[in-house]
């Protein structure tokens, strides 16, 4: 913070209610009346020493001063920049900052009834947020802070589930294992789609819970999975399931011996298991590289998934070493219209195989989609033209039924 220092004599006003506010004090000696109303009748709010702030409010806002402050003795004080403040808010949570300013109202609302009526008719507040779109911003960070509230309920509820996704092996003809993708279904929202409430959940420690029985839920339905499927394919591998995990997960220090306990619990083997997290999980550096290594050593293979959106960068698959790719799905929703995507997505496979990195790709829909990505030896797939992800009933069926791969294709 950059600062100036001011020196008032005893009596001495440093500023008036109703001005607009251009820093913010730090009081490094004497004492400060904070008071509200004329100079004939003033209300004393508070007293401040050494050591307090004061005159922030506006400076966070925007209002104008919201009281009057006057030297009662000789003070020095720090003068606090407008920008070192509202730089700090204007980087803050969006809660955090609706929460300031429910305050700000708050204390100006009991300043003012504590004079017995409004004074001053004080213009609306700039706002911490109205400034970015008003109301409607912070209805939208009210109903985050509902959807968090709902969300922890709904753990203890039961109120979520897993559908599983086949992936199909291009190359084998078969079914070779599920993706698993969380649903909620809230009793007052219905059905709430799963990267909204799990971004939410991404952005507090709620991940780590919901992220758990994500784990041990996927791993005790690849159990039975694999052991129906099994039955009626007793010559082939083992099934594997695929569980997504966010790089906040791996912040948990129980989050690795969870995952070993749960995997040992359900009875799978960690090779059956395909962790996915997205390229995000780069930005955090080397204590990314360090997790993803450990779940590599501890057995279990990892997937880089959405590949190609975002924060992709080339030098990824050289550092770190991943057991298979996902090519996102605007890749493959737009390869067949647009001859460049055509081009990059078939570099992708190509790049991905002579590194010996297995492709899976995304949101196959229609034949021609699965017939260019086996041209291009794309290895594994996945997307609503095999099956859209079903409850664990109609997985169960899915696994029975499925003898070959083009009968699959064909019945859909
Ligand atoms: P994702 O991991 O990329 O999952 C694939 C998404 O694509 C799923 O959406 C799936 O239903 C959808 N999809 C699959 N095939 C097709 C297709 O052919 N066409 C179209 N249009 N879509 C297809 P879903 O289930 O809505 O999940 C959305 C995202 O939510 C996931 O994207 C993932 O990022 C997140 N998510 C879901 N479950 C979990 C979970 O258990 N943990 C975490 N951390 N994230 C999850
Ligand atoms: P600001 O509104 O910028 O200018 C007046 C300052 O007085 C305000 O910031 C706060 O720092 C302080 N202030 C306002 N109301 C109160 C109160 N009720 N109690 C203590 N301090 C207050
Ligand atoms: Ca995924
Ligand atoms: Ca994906």
């Amino acid at each position: 913070m950059i600062s100036q220092r001011k020196r008032f004599k005893a009596g001495e006003l440093v500023f008036r209610e109703g001005q607009s506010g251009d820093c913010a004090y730090i009081i490094e000696s004497g004492r400060i009346e904070i008071f509200i109303g004329d100079d004939d009748n003033p209300v004393t709010l508070t007293h401040l020493g050494e050591g307090e702030i004061f005159g922030e409010m506006s400076v966070i806002d925007g209002s104008p001063r919201s009281a009057s402050a006057r030297a009662i003795e000789p003070c020095e004080l720090v003068l606090v920049s407008s920008e070192a403040i509202s730089e700090r808010i204007d980087s803050a949570d969006p809660i955090v900052r609706l929460l300031i300013s429910m305050l700000l109202t708050r204390m100006r609302q009991a300043n003012q009834s504590a004079t017995g009526g409004p004074k001053i008719v004080q213009p609306e507040p700039a706002g911490i947020l109205t400034d970015e779109g008003g109301e409607g911003q912070t209805q939208k960070v009210l109903e985050k802070m509902r959807i968090e509230s709902e969300l922890k309920q709904a753990l203890v509820s039961n109120e979520f589930m897993l559908h599983f996704q086949p992936i199909m092996d291009l190359q084998k003809g078969r079914i070779s294992g599920f993706e698993a993708l969380i649903r909620w279904n809230s009793p007052t929202r219905g059905l709430v789609r799963p990267d909204i409430f799990m971004g939410i959940a991404e952005e507090t420690s709620l991940i780590v819970p919901i992220g758990k029985w994500v784990i041990e839920k996927s791993a005790e339905a690849l159990k039975v999975l694999n052991h129906r499927y099994r039955q009626s394919h007793p010559e082939d591998e083992d099934l594997f399931m695929s569980i997504n995990i966010s790089g906040r997960q791996f912040h948990d220090d129980e989050f690795f011996s969870h995952l070993e306990g749960a995997i040992a619990q359900a009875g799978v083997k960690t090779s059956q298991i395909k962790l996915e997290v997205t390229e995000r999980i780069f930005m955090e550096g080397p204590s990314a590289l360090q997790a993803i290594n450990r779940c590599r050593d501890m057995g279990f293979h990892v997937a880089l998934d959405d590949f190609g959106t975002g924060y992709s960068s080339l030098s990824y698959l050289a550092q770190f070493q991943v057991d298979s790719l996902k090519v996102d799905q605007s890749f493959i929703r737009s390869m067949l219209q647009d001859e460049k995507t055509f081009v990059i997505t078939n570099a992708i496979i190509a790049m991905a195989n002579g590194l010996g990195i297995p492709v899976i790709a995304e949101g196959i829909e229609i034949e021609k989609e699965h017939r260019v990505l086996v041209g291009m030896e794309c290895r594994f797939a996945q997307g609503y033209l095999f099956s859209r992800p079903i409850p664990l009933g109609d997985a169960l069926n899915y696994v029975s039924i499925s003898n070959d791969f083009a009968e699959t294709v064909n019945a859909s």
